[in-house]
């Protein structure tokens, strides 16, 4: 007989630990400086309207795919279409995992470095940008610190999902995110008091200027909805796999999008007005933050306390989410190959640290790897926008066929039904799992193959 599947404690420590995914750099990093690169306001409002009618919609159905097959990315398809190709979109979700935990690991890597940093007094006589700068690209050149910063973040994560669903992941996010979140308003206010240039940072921000808009806009927007949701490679069918049959799965995806995006909104609201108030420029691009945070630290009272304080909890975010990139993979070897999790977690670090390491050597520490023939940029930006943004997109496209076409929306319907008392937004759902979510999609990536404005 086989164990009963792992599962979560309760909705709260669901919510929580699905939040965990979702919420980590990719609404306090890679937000902010997404939409500083891609005109502000308009790009936010582009990426509000990809979260509500296609991020909602496929966090709703990755959550019933693994709540009625109770198995990993791969076994899902498989428990619910024996020997059929559908199981490649799982296959393509861990190779996603893997890609994206190998860049991630090293922009977390960073923010475990900024909390030292901090802690060290390092940031607390900034002069300026220029300061902010130097010091940011003095560190991501060492090739040393680089390395050996992705192999602690990646060895944390390894540590922590060997010791499996509830003990390992419920408990940590629980009592951690409510701080950041604490951390992250106090960081608006401090803000918004800066004096000039706020107004004009939140007007970039909040107030939308259309005629700057770029039609790459609309794919860097769902890429973004999609990756700060942990959507489109098999995560939240993981995760939801561990769910009880009798929780409610409209309302857990409904809190999980609603605080991920929040938290998103509330970073860039922290991010635009100093960012003006202090004169740099909104296109920074992946150093954004790690040039803004610590110049709006050195200007609050106890900024040393805060800013530590803050770089800490990023991290741990960041963790809650490599958490779960590494688990789609470890659950896949434990259920399909009956690895044990610490080789299945071991393993798989060894592999993401090893692809990791371009990455990390990508952004001035070597020459090798900070310009990739074709795409000149950076292997980390590459990485980025090859599985931060297409591979997510692509794979929540035949995530989106499969439920809408094949599997069908009666049958996912039941599965939801188990655990609500009605689904009043089925019809609305259903019509954008069939139509809405593969078609936008479909129209983007034809858009830009035709166009060649992929990279
Ligand atoms: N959503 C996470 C973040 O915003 C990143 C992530 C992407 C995690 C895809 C899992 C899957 O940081």
């Amino acid at each position: 007989m086989e164990a009963p599947r792992e599962e979560w404690r309760s909705k709260a420590g669901f919510i929580l630990a699905a939040a965990g995914s979702a919420i980590g750099l990719g609404n306090i990093w890679r937000f902010p400086y997404m939409t500083g690169e891609n005109g502000g306001a308009a790009f936010v409002l582009i990426y509000i309207f990809f979260v509500i009618f296609i991020g909602f919609t496929i966090m709703l159905a990755e959550l019933t795919i693994g709540r009625h097959s109770q198995r990993n990315a791969v076994g899902a398809f498989e428990a619910i279409f024996p020997k059929t190709n559908w199981r490649f979109i799982g296959v393509l979700g861990i190779i996603t995992g893997i890609g994206i935990l190998s860049f991630y690991g090293v922009v977390a890597g960073w923010t475990l470095g900024y909390f030292f940093k901090t802690l060290l007094g390092d940031f607390s006589h900034l002069s300026g940008e220029k300061a902010a700068q130097d010091i940011f690209v003095g560190f991501i050149r060492n090739p040393v610190s680089e390395i050996v910063y992705l192999f602690v973040f990646i060895a944390l994560t390894v540590f922590i999902v060997s010791g499996g669903v509830s003990e390992g992941i419920e408990r940590w996010t629980k009592i951690l995110m409510p701080f950041l979140f604490l951390l992250l308003v106090l960081l608006v206010i401090r803000a918004l008091t800066l004096g000039s240039g706020v107004s004009e940072g939140l007007s970039f921000y909040l107030k939308p200027n259309f005629s700057a808009l770029k039609p790459e806009i609309f794919i860097l927007a769902l890429g973004q909805a999609l990756f700060s949701l942990s959507l489109g490679m098999g995560a939240m069918i993981t995760y939801g796999s561990y769910i009880s049959k009798r929780e409610n799965l409209i309302s857990s995806a409904g809190y999980v999008v609603f605080f991920d995006t929040l938290i998103a909104l509330l970073a860039g609201l922290a991010i635009f007005p100093a960012l003006f108030a202090m004169g740099m420029t909104p296109k920074g691009g992946p150093g954004l933050v790690f040039l803004v945070l610590p110049s709006i630290f050195e200007k609050m009272p106890f900024g040393i306390v805060f800013g530590a304080c803050f770089f800490l909890l990023l991290s741990i975010a960041a963790l809650t989410s490599t958490i779960s990139l590494l688990e789609v993979a470890v659950a896949y070897f434990i259920d399909e190959r009956h690895w044990s999790r610490v080789k299945a977690a071991v393993l798989t670090g060894i592999v993401v640290f090893v692809v990791g390491v371009p990455s990390a050597l990508s952004q001035g520490a070597s020459k090798w790897f900070d310009r990739i023939p074709l795409v000149h940029m950076p292997f980390l930006d590459f990485m980025n926008a090859l599985f931060g943004n297409y591979a997510l997109t692509i794979g929540s496209f035949f995530i989106s066929i499969f439920v809408g076409w094949k599997w069908g929306i009666a049958a996912a319907s039941k599965e939801i039904e188990l655990g609500a008392e009605k689904f009043s937004l089925r019809p609305i759902w259903a019509f954008s799992v069939r139509f809405f979510a593969p078609l936008a999609i479909l129209i983007i990536l034809i858009y830009l193959i035709v166009t060649g404005r992929f990279f």
